[in-house]
């Protein structure tokens, strides 16, 4: 009950750190395990993981990682531990080529599904382990920002594809928990029905607001949240999903 009240429900994202300090390897291993024993497709695992906790190797993740704005990430380089997720199925084409099958699921969309929710059910456990363990941490989605740098600098094979990356750390300060959209705006039973979600949104802009300490009559979340999908971005993504082996139909 404890973890429930304080780990899951009290979670926050965390972007500063003590940079000064390394996670024990009995710690690490602990996360690790977690992952590992995650529910996964077929239980076909795949999915692998980097644990990046080389000062060099943090910090050409946050160069690489950092956009046009240049305003880089700082939690990447002070994190003690930077944990790289990967769609992995490498190793699926290597027990296809021991058992002497082809692999063709890499060709549909549902080959990058299955990656991509082994990777996330994946990194929701390191979350949970590593908040447990008393670490704080944050995903970043930014890896798919320099997808072709990782391939490169990690020489990663094909059938593999950098997804997610999660800093894990001594957290320096805790923001507490971001309000969410009303509840009945997203769990549903036995149905889907959206009530009143004009009137959620606007609750959840106040909301946002007061947790940041801004004007409460601005409309800052529901802005951002549209302007961020106005268009596409990362266009280059589905040529390297290709240069990998997705060929996607
Ligand atoms: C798939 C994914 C990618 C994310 N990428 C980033 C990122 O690149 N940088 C960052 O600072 N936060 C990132 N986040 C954290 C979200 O911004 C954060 O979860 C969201 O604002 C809700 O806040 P909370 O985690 O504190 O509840 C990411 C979260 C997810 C689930």
């Amino acid at each position: 009950m404890d973890m429930i009240e304080n780990v899951l429900l009290q979670r926050s994202s965390v972007r500063s750190y003590d940079n000064t300090k390394k996670i024990p390897q009995k710690d690490m291993d602990t996360i690790l395990r977690a992952i590992q024993q995650s529910p996964t497709y077929i239980s076909g695992q795949q999915y692998s993981v980097i644990v990046i906790d080389d000062e060099q190797k943090k910090k050409d993740m946050f160069e690489w990682t950092t956009g046009r704005s240049g305003e880089g990430q700082q939690h990447i380089l002070d994190c003690s531990a930077f944990l790289l997720f990967l769609i992995d199925f490498n190793k699926i084409s290597r027990i296809s080529a021991y058992e002497n099958m082809p692999l063709e699921i890499t060709n549909y969309m549902e080959g990058l599904f299955i990656g991509t929710v082994d990777v996330g059910i994946g990194a929701e456990a390191a979350t949970v382990c590593a908040e447990s363990l008393g670490y704080g941490t944050v995903a970043i989605g930014a890896v798919r920002r320099c997808v072709k740098e990782i391939i490169q600098g990690y020489n990663l094979p094909k059938y593999t594809f950098p997804l997610l990356g999660l800093c894990i750390g001594y957290p320096k300060e805790h923001l507490g928990p971001k309000p969410r959209l009303a509840m009945n705006t997203f769990a549903h039973y036995n149905e889907y029905k959206l009530h009143d979600f004009e009137k959620a949104i606007e609750e959840e802009n106040k909301a946002i607001s007061v947790y940041y300490g801004n004007d409460e009559g601005d409309q800052a979340w529901s802005r951002f949240v549209a302007s961020f999908y106005e268009k596409g971005y990362w266009k280059n993504l589905s040529s390297l999903y290709k240069e990998q082996g997705f060929d996607i139909k």
